[in-house]
């Protein structure tokens, strides 16, 4: 990866000083509150306290094992966190199964995409509409049709094609497409852009930007591709052997010695 980052002197936004302490917050979409996952003796998270408002575009990144995953599984439901609590538009759902979180409007990928290759690109997002986001309004009165979604995703020539024949980059939007047939008010990326060429990454970027922009998600996107996911978010997130090393805007993250040492400054090299 030729990531390329600046650093410079200044204050540096650690998991102490960052802004992500949980809060009452009516805008707050989900919160993390000091979860942790241990798996026997491995902590693979370790006390991670985060919230995430309505509307915001939030990048996580770390080097491989930092954990990424298995917050993002303590956040959709996938898996009950060892300790701590998870919040979702303020419902205490800490232990609720996958399905509650997106009855709640939380709707994830995976960092293997997981499509119906069997059915078409339109009946996989047919399931998402018919199953978790059923009885769910979406903000967009066009999202209740599954061709609108494919179009919006870039799609809709492929609507009758079978899931397993699409490329793995259409196959990684159309996970997207799944997720949105859910209705989310939040929605998890984790890696939708892995194994993808520059272009296909960029344009993966501008895809996310639109969700928040144009359907008003709160977006929580977890990518290797550092330079591109910094240039897309205005929030990051730095997760470092469980822990959470930083949590500010690209720019104080970039430049905080403690992330550089950690992992920026093999990013570079
Ligand atoms: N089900 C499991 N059982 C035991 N250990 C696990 C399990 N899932 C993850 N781990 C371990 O937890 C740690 C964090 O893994 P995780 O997959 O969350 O990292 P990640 O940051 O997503 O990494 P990557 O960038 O490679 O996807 C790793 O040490 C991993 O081996
Ligand atoms: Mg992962």
């Amino acid at each position: 990866m030729s990531e390329i980052l600046i650093a410079a002197p200044s204050a540096a936004t650690s998991a102490a000083g960052g802004p992500a302490a949980p809060s009452a917050d009516p805008r707050v979409v989900l919160s993390a509150r000091d979860v942790s996952v241990r798996f026997g003796g491995l902590t693979a998270v370790d006390a991670v306290s985060l919230d995430v408002r309505e509307r915001e575009l939030v990048g996580v990144i770390g080097p491989n094992g930092a954990g990424k995953t298995t917050f993002f599984h303590t956040l959709s439901g996938v898996l009950a966190p060892t300790e701590g609590q998870l919040l979702v538009s303020g419902d205490d759902l800490t232990g609720a199964p996958a399905h509650r979180f997106a009855m709640h409007g939380v709707a994830r990928t995976f960092q293997t995409p997981r499509v119906f290759r069997e059915m078409s690109a339109r009946e996989n997002v047919q399931f998402g509409l018919d199953h978790a986001g059923r009885g769910r309004p979406h903000a967009h009165d066009a999202f209740d049709d599954a061709r609108s979604i494919l179009a919006f995703l870039g799609l809709g020539s492929f609507a009758e094609t079978p899931a397993g024949a699409l490329t793995p980059s259409r196959q990684r939007l159309l996970e997207i497409g799944m997720a949105l047939g859910a209705r989310p008010r939040a929605l998890l990326l984790d890696e939708v852009a892995a194994g993808l060429t520059e272009a296909e990454i960029e344009s993966t970027a501008q895809l996310i930007r639109r969700l928040r922009d144009d359907l008003g998600l709160a977006v929580i996107w977890i990518e290797h591709a550092v330079r591109v996911l910094m240039d897309c978010v205005e929030r990051v997130v730095v997760l470092h052997q469980g822990r959470k090393m930083a949590d500010g805007t690209p720019a104080e993250v970039a430049r905080d010695p403690a992330v550089i040492e950690a992992y920026l400054g093999q990013e570079v090299a």
